[in-house]
């Protein structure tokens, strides 16, 4: 089965919900990345040069945006044309940051569980379901596997 529109309505909704406050967000995704992988520390510029995670720090926060962000572009995708098309330029880009930042495939794996967690705390338990969180997976899932293509593919 396709992605529904369901689906894209549960990524939608849940991602005004993380709108609502990106500097609490992006600072607890980025808290559970480290508790997950506390090795990924390293890889990012902003948390190398500091012992603790910066609070409002603007590259922090626009990794975390662009993870949600995208995310949510991606069950947008799903939904109305069946897979994800990230703009030629935008994925050669990803491809090499990511590369250049020392960033593997199984890295894609923790910032998954980061961002399905990120998003069950952020709408809390009541809201928070299988079908959400399903919907979540797959729309990261799907963007995560265009750019570890892109990744892996020599220039
Ligand atoms: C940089 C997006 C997954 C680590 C970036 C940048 C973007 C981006 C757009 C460029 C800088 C910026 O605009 O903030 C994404 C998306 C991802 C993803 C959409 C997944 C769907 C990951 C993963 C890791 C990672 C799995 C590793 C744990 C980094 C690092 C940088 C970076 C280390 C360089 C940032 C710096 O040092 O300033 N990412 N990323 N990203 N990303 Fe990702």
């Amino acid at each position: 089965m396709g992605f529904t529109e369901k689906q894209e309505t549960l990524v939608k909704e849940s991602w005004e919900v993380l709108k609502q406050d990106i500097a609490l967000f992006s600072l607890r995704f980025f808290s559970l990345i480290l508790e997950i992988a506390p090795g990924a520390k390293n890889m990012f510029s902003f948390l190398r040069e500091s012992e603790e995670i910066p609070q409002n720090n603007p590259k922090l926060k626009a990794h975390a945006v662009k993870v949600f962000k995208m995310t949510c572009e991606s069950a947008i995708q799903l939904r109305e044309k069946g897979q994800v098309v990230v703009g030629e330029t935008t994925l050669k880009y990803l491809g090499d940051v990511h590369v250049k930042s020392g960033v593997i495939d199984p890295h894609f794996e923790v910032v998954k569980e980061a961002l399905l967690r990120t998003v069950e705390e952020a709408v809390g338990k009541d809201k928070w379901n299988e079908e959400m969180k399903g919907a979540w997976a797959e729309a990261y899932d799907q963007l995560a596997s265009a750019i570890k293509v892109e990744m892996n593919t020599n220039p």
